[in-house]
């Protein structure tokens, strides 16, 4: 097996594997317990009606009033108490909207004024904007998809056999997730984006040399594998969004807890600001712009999400939306334009897949890429288009702080029927004239067939 040392350093796309994990906080972990043992349960109780929105400010306050002035936190400190006190932060603003839904569109942070943290009071959002500066990462201030995902949940890494890709780590060393309430689901959510996150990054790692430098300084053997382990990823990726709604042996996430609970919790801090959502997965939006996804309004969709990422993440989708796209890039070492795939004769354009065995690669890529996109779109009608419009139907909407006729960052069903479509017809659809198996034959590629679940977790583990 080829597995270069470059791929475990290049760190081009997402985090290297020589990041070291964080040591334990200095703050002596009284409020980190709150926030993983007791929060959860009273969330539950705010969630089923038995404690109101100002019992749980009050008894947050009692937990925040532990903890040490903001400018004493490290970097690493910082950061663990980002994504708690986003918890914090996000479900006392749930719960205050929820009472008074006029503050969604009128005042949608006033819940957090109540709050105040460490001995001398301080504001809360002054505390975490204070955080947000010692963290060092450009952090929002609020919470994001970064700390409540990808740092909150436990370190994964992705193996291909006994090779590590990449990792991504935590912020934690617990093991544990933080959630707003003890329903299992939150937890299987959060832990959902983090893997999909992870074999993500593992894929365009992968690719990553070959995107920034065409094929012609690479072996064919590097070259099938590169393509053949980003396939492979992505094949994980996609059986773990499809087995999803079956949950594990912990539990599911059900349909209402997603829409009536869960979502609620990304609710707006400020008017303007972005709450964490999937849309956030800068992994996902690096495949897409290496894919090359044909879509005028996508620029316009990333930098709608800016305000939600860290300024790495915004750098990285910054660079990579100038760059040509892999097809680009492959079509131009093969002579070819996009017109000239769909136009050209069968035996003219096998030729060229025999001579230049990435652009079939490739192809075999972008239509896996398009199969995952139509399995998350699936998720994404089951959890909350499909029921919404069954409530519409049987007239049994209620108002809530996060509306669910959209999703989180405004993109409707129509939209992502959209995004879908783009990414089926991509530049070199035109391969598709043959079936896949044909085209793997024609440039000698691995075709990835569909795995299990237990394959997808596998690549989570390393194997001999
Ligand atoms: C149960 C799991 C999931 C559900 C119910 C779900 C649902 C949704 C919904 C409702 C939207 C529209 C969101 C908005 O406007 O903010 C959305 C968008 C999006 N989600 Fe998910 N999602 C799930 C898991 C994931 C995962 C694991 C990923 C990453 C692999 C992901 C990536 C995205 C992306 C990139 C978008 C933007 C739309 C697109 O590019 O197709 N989602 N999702």
């Amino acid at each position: 097996m080829i597995l270069p040392d470059s791929w475990m350093t290049s760190g081009v796309v997402g985090r290297s594997v020589s990041e070291q994990p964080y040591p334990r906080p200095a703050y002596g972990g009284t409020f980190s317990a709150w926030v993983s043992d007791v929060l959860p349960a009273l969330g539950s109780r705010v969630v089923q009606g038995t404690l109101t929105a100002s019992g749980f400010t009050g008894l947050a306050n009692k937990a925040l009033a532990h903890l040490p002035s903001a400018a004493t936190n490290d970097p690493c400190e910082a950061r663990r108490l980002i994504v708690e006190l986003g918890i914090v932060g996000s479900s006392v603003t749930s719960y205050s909207q929820r009472e008074n839904l006029d503050l969604a569109g009128r005042d949608p942070g006033r819940g957090l004024e109540l709050l105040r943290v460490g001995e001398r009071g301080t504001p809360f959002r002054a505390y975490f904007s204070t955080l947000v500066a010692h963290s060092g990462t450009g952090h929002p201030d609020r919470d994001a998809y970064a700390s409540l995902i990808r740092w909150n949940a436990p370190e994964m890494s992705a193996y291909l056999g006994s090779s590590r890709i990449c990792t991504l780590p935590s912020v934690f060393d617990d093991g544990r997730i933080r959630t707003y309430t003890a329903e299992i689901g939150e937890t299987l959510i959060i832990e959902l984006f983090k893997r999909c996150e992870t074999l993500e990054l593992a894929a365009n790692q992968a690719l990553q040399p070959i995107w920034a430098g065409g094929t012609s300084a690479m072996s064919s053997d590097e070259l099938a594998e590169r393509f053949a382990t980003a396939r492979l990823m992505l094949a994980g990726v996609r059986r773990l969004l499809l087995e999803f709604h079956r949950g594990d042996e912990r539990g599911t996430l059900s349909v209402p807890h997603f829409v009536d609970v869960f979502r609620q919790y990304a609710v707006h801090w400020d008017h303007d600001d972005v709450p964490p959502s999937g849309p956030q997965d800068i992994q996902f939006i690096v495949r897409d712009l290496m894919t090359g996804i044909d879509l005028p309004g996508y620029t316009r969709h990333v930098q709608r999400i800016h305000a939600g990422l860290l300024a790495d993440e915004r750098q990285l989708v910054t660079d990579a939306a100038t760059r040509p796209s892999l097809p680009k890039v492959l079509l131009d070492e093969a002579g070819l334009s996009t017109v000239d795939v769909a136009t050209a004769s069968d035996s003219e354009l096998a030729n060229k897949l025999r001579r230049y065995p990435a652009l079939g690669e490739c192809y075999l890529l972008l239509e896996l890429n398009a199969r995952l996109s139509a399995a998350h779109l699936m998720v994404a009608k089951k959890y909350l288009y499909k029921p919404n419009r069954q409530r519409d139907e049987d007239a049994a909407a209620v108002a809530v702080p996060v509306p669910n006729d959209r999703g989180i960052t405004e993109l409707t069903e129509s939209a992502l029927d959209v995004l879908n479509r783009v990414r089926r017809r991509h530049v070199m659809a035109g391969i598709g004239r043959w079936r896949a198996a044909e085209i793997a034959v024609l440039c000698g590629a691995t075709l990835q067939r569909d795995i299990s679940m237990a394959d997808a977790l596998a690549l989570f583990v390393p194997r001999p």
